[in-house]
């Protein structure tokens, strides 16, 4: 059976989206997706199945991307290059030291041409540019088993008007 919840409340930059199914969270994601621009960086933190990948998901199909997205297990980094703009999602779970990061040359993706979404990214809290786009994901078991409280938070656009 379908829950929908509306409650939406926003306070300065600080969104907080409460959903109540996987498919809610993925249009939320994905109404995101429609609107990011180029170099944008979007942090993802919350515990593991909260919902980071899903949001991916929604997120990537908001930019057109029709590829099918996965947590990449194997790689720090993967690039979608089919949509309005190029997707670069890191997963750094099983980061061992930021050294990684640089071995990929991560600044080429946080400050480059495309959007960037970073799973996990509370671990490698120094390397993220200070305009990022924080998303939190939290559970609420005395909700509801599917409920997630999505927040986002954000300095974007605070002293600039061209990002
Ligand atoms: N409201 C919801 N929003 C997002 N995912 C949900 C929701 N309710 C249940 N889920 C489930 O939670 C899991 C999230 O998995 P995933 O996105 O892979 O998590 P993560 O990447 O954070 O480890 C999926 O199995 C999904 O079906
Ligand atoms: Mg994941």
């Amino acid at each position: 059976m379908d829950k929908y919840s509306e409650v939406e409340s926003e306070s300065g930059n600080r969104i907080i989206k409460e959903t109540f199914s996987e498919d809610e969270s993925r249009e939320f994601a994905k109404k995101m997706g429609e609107k990011a621009l180029e170099g944008d960086v979007y942090t993802l933190i919350g515990d593991l199945g909260v919902g980071k990948t899903v949001f991916t998901q929604g997120f990537a199909a908001g930019l057109g991307i029709k590829e099918y997205i996965n947590s990449p297990t194997f790689t720090i980094v993967q690039e979608y290059q089919g949509g309005r703009l190029p997707l670069y999602h890191f997963d750094v779970y099983r980061i061992g030291d930021i050294s990684e990061m640089e071995e990929i040359g991560y600044e080429d993706y946080f400050y480059g041409d495309g959007v960037s979404l970073i799973e996990w990214a509370d671990l490698i809290e120094e390397l993220i540019p200070k305009d990022a786009v924080n998303i939190i994901i939290e559970k609420d078991l005395e909700k509801d088993f599917n409920y997630r409280r999505i927040i986002i938070e954000s300095r974007k656009r605070e002293n600039s008007s061209f990002n």
